[in-house]
């Protein structure tokens, strides 16, 4: 696992939207895993601004967002279908036709899982997956106790979960109780994962992720299983990892070709 520890939030952002402008650069039509949540926001931001000034193009991109609440209408501003056409897919200028998000208003929402696992797998790999994770150590919606073979399914969201998401709604009872989730074996599939975390409230699960033991109580630590996993994050964020030396000193000293940060 590579850890950056950025000089600020906004870095985090820059950082990780360097990874993945350097990859679409590349190969225009490669297929993102996109987050929703306020960490990745200064990504987005970033390469929103890329495509607005520096010639970036993801018309031919095609995303897969990690989750959906059960029974939100796609409509509904807070759906992730919403937040992704609005955070995403509009600044970026992708086609709606290449935005997948999980229905979570299906009829049969298991039906609806094995459809979401059939669509990756038909465009997929996922080449670069971009993640978040929640106080509690979730990645995707997949709470603690998570399998690290899980698929996309539906998943009953933790208290501290819909607590923390209360924020987007006008009170917790309207934030929804389960969602449709990728799975921790579905995100561990990409060929890559971009994980950013900023601010002190993250700091424990950072932590655990990283340098803790590979356990389901925090479905992070499955990066620890992944090949390729950058986890990018700010000093907050970073505050509570124990090798925060040697990090540093490793970054510092990439070889060029490691490098991805322009
Ligand atoms: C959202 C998602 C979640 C969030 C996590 C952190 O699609 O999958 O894992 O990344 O809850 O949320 P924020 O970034 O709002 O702190």
């Amino acid at each position: 696992m590579q850890i950056v520890i950025a000089g600020s939030a906004a870095e985090v952002g820059r950082l990780a939207a360097a990874k993945i402008s350097n990859l679409v650069r590349e190969r225009p039509d490669a297929v993102l895993g996109v987050a929703t949540g306020s960490s990745p926001l200064a990504i987005y931001g970033e390469l929103a601004s890329q495509v607005r000034n520096k010639g970036l193009d993801c018309s031919a991109v095609q995303a897969f967002a990690l989750d959906e609440y059960v029974g939100l209408p796609a409509a509904h501003p807070e759906s992730y279908h919403s937040v992704i056409r609005r955070e995403v897919a509009d600044p970026l200028g992708l086609d709606p036709a290449n935005v997948h998000v999980p229905e979570g208003t299906a009829a049969d929402p298991a039906a609806a899982c094995e459809e979401y696992e059939r669509l990756i797998a038909e465009a997929g790999p996922v080449e670069l997956q971009i993640l978040g994770i929640g106080a509690n150590g979730h990645i995707g919606f997949n709470e603690p106790t998570s399998s690290f073979a899980s698929r996309t399914r539906i998943k009953t969201l933790a208290p501290q979960t819909r607590a923390d998401n209360a924020r987007f709604f006008d009170s917790l009872d309207d934030v929804p109780t389960h969602c449709l989730t990728q799975g921790l074996g579905t995100i561990l599939d990409a060929r890559r994962l971009v994980l950013v975390a900023q601010g002190e409230g993250k700091a424990n699960a950072v932590a655990a992720m990283v340098e803790g033991p590979l356990t389901s109580m925090c479905p992070g630590s499955a990066l620890q299983l992944h090949p390729d996993a950058t986890v990018i994050v700010d000093e907050p964020a970073a505050s509570l990892l124990q090798l925060s030396d040697y990090y540093r000193y490793t970054y510092d000293n990439l070889p060029d070709w490691q490098r991805f940060d322009g």
